[in-house]
């Protein structure tokens, strides 16, 4: 390998309270792909802000050099004119204007100073193509699925010409064929000599696609190993600091009468009429038990649970019952009226308020629960609050941190105690785990097991075919809107659901 491209050395960043980094180093080559691992809170994302220049010079200490030559970037700007490009863990698109704009936003090709539209749409085809992505550059942002908008960010990234990209969990909402996609471009960049930091919870993409692994625990680097040099459980070792034993809890739950049902739900795609994106699909949960729904992305597996919960305008019909009785569904406030709690995928749009403190968003959603008449009772919702941010081993200073400047992991820890707040009979998760790291992973997965057996019904949709098999009670799988085969524990092999899953097989209860 060459000289290195970029060395951070002793890198030392602390927040009020917090110590993120505490003397990390770490160098990239030329054409190498470097991944980044470690638990949720480790100090990933807040290296990468630091060569990002969005802590800039002297908000850390330690010593940036770029070819050699020490570097401070003053600003985000600043770190961009140096060709470094960086894709955050949580995407930063406006929404309501286009692919084209997006990817040249600030940047646009002008004419007489005015903007040159012709040349920005064709412009961002040219890089769209070069891609092979699909998506028209004149659609706007806010109709593509967050696995489009992934991939729009990376176009905008190769825009800027980078010689360093960094990737912060570019895969969490990725299908597995966008997964190729974006590993056939990083093969290209990396042959072009374009440098990349790869952040990534997920160890098998980690080892397919690194050349070497650092390792970070509790802001400071543990060690750097050709990949070729390491294997999962040694990473995983290294990352949580003892040896992790078995993912999956034993699942034996009693289960109990069915408390919720849903009949006859269909859901029509709100941008083109007639499409239908859930056909006439029906399912019951138990008491103390958990439902698996398998499928590829876009299958309709989101989808189905926000029609139940009143959080979808496309829903054309939806019969549900809770403890066998007919109720009506028309907001989510009527569902967590009647004990349904849902923890969704797209964090940042549904489930937490950034600028809000921890016990905030923790409490938003059962205020009702713990308030008086009128005035919300504050020892109690701290209480309340503090107790389950031990219990699911939130990361933070205290409840009054503010959610937004947690770690990626511990903001959906978040989202879960606030819905387990609610006291929900029946709790919908729709990607629990997206993000999260394997310690933390195991946590959730006792959690959910222990919440199953206090009696719970639980709904859980998850792309991580493993999460569904190892949790779920009974799976069900959709394809194409609609169910095509239902499974017991027993008989839910991966490669009996992944045939009903891509359609190649059908399978009744
Ligand atoms: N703006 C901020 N203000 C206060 N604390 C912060 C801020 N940003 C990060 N932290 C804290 O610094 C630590 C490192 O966070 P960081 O986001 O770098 O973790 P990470 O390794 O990227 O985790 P994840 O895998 O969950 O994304 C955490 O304890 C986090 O709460
Ligand atoms: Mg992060």
């Amino acid at each position: 390998m060459q000289a290195p491209l970029l060395e951070m050395k002793q890198i030392t960043k602390s927040f009020p309270g917090v110590r993120a980094l505490d003397g990390v180093s770490f160098d990239l080559s030329p054409g190498e792909i470097h991944a980044l691992v470690g638990e949720n809170g480790a100090g990933k994302s807040t290296l990468i802000k630091i060569l990002a220049g969005v802590y800039p010079h002297p908000e850390y200490d330690g010593e940036i050099f770029l070819d050699g030559s020490a570097r401070c970037f003053a600003n985000v700007r600043d770190a961009e004119k140096a060709r470094i490009a960086v894709i955050y863990q949580e995407l930063s698109l406006v929404k309501d204007v286009s692919v084209a704009e997006n990817i040249f936003l600030g940047r646009e090709p002008r004419r007489f100073g005015v903007i040159n539209w012709e040349k920005l749409y064709s412009r961002a085809q040219q890089l769209l193509d070069d891609l092979h992505l699909a998506i028209d550059p004149l659609t706007p942002v806010r109709n593509l699925g967050i696995g489009q908008q992934q991939l729009v960010e990376i176009a905008k990234a190769l825009s800027q010409d980078a010689r360093i990209v960094v990737l912060d969990e570019p895969t969490a909402a990725l299908t597995d064929a966008e997964v190729e996609t974006l590993f056939g471009i990083l093969n290209k960049l990396r042959a072009r000599g374009v440098a990349m930091i790869y952040i990534s919870h997920k160890l098998d993409e980690v080892f397919r696609i690194s050349d070497r692994i650092t390792v970070l625990r509790d802001g400071r680097t543990i060690g750097t190993e050709a990949t070729s040099d390491l294997d999962e459980a040694r990473v995983i070792a290294k990352m949580v600091g003892r040896e992790v034993g078995q993912i999956f809890p034993e699942v034996k739950h009693e289960r109990g009468d069915v408390i919720f049902e849903a009949r006859n739900v269909t859901v029509e795609d709100p941008g083109v009429p007639g499409k239908l994106l859930v056909d006439r699909v029906g399912f019951t949960a138990r008491k103390a038990e958990v439902l698996g729904i398998a499928g590829l992305m876009g299958s309709g597996r989101s989808e189905l649970l926000m029609a139940i919960f009143g959080a979808h305008p496309g829903r054309k019909s939806a019969e549900i019952l809770v403890d066998q009785k007919p109720v009506q569904i028309n907001q989510p406030s009527d569902a967590i009226k009647h004990g349904i709690g849902f923890v969704t995928e797209d964090r940042k749009r549904y489930g937490l308020i950034l600028d809000q403190t921890i016990l905030k968003n923790m409490t938003l959603a059962g205020l009702r629960k713990l308030s008086g008449r009128f005035v919300t009772n504050e020892d109690a919702e701290a209480a309340a609050g503090e107790r389950s941010a031990r219990e699911l081993r939130i990361k933070a200073n205290s409840v009054f941190t503010i959610a937004g400047t947690l770690s990626g992991g511990n903001q959906q820890k978040v989202v879960l105690a606030k819905w387990l707040l609610t006291n929900p009979r029946v709790l919908f998760l729709d990607e629990p785990t997206r993000g999260i790291d394997v310690g933390a992973k195991q946590e959730i997965y006792a959690q959910i097991n222990k919440l199953a057996e206090r009696g719970l019904a639980i709904v859980l949709v998850s792309s991580e075919l493993p999460e569904v098999l190892g949790l779920s009670d009974r799976v069900i799988v959709l394809y194409e809107g609609r169910i095509t085969g239902e499974f017991t524990r027993g008989e839910a092999t991966p490669e009996a659901v992944m045939s009903c899953a891509t359609g190649h097989a059908r399978r009744a209860a």
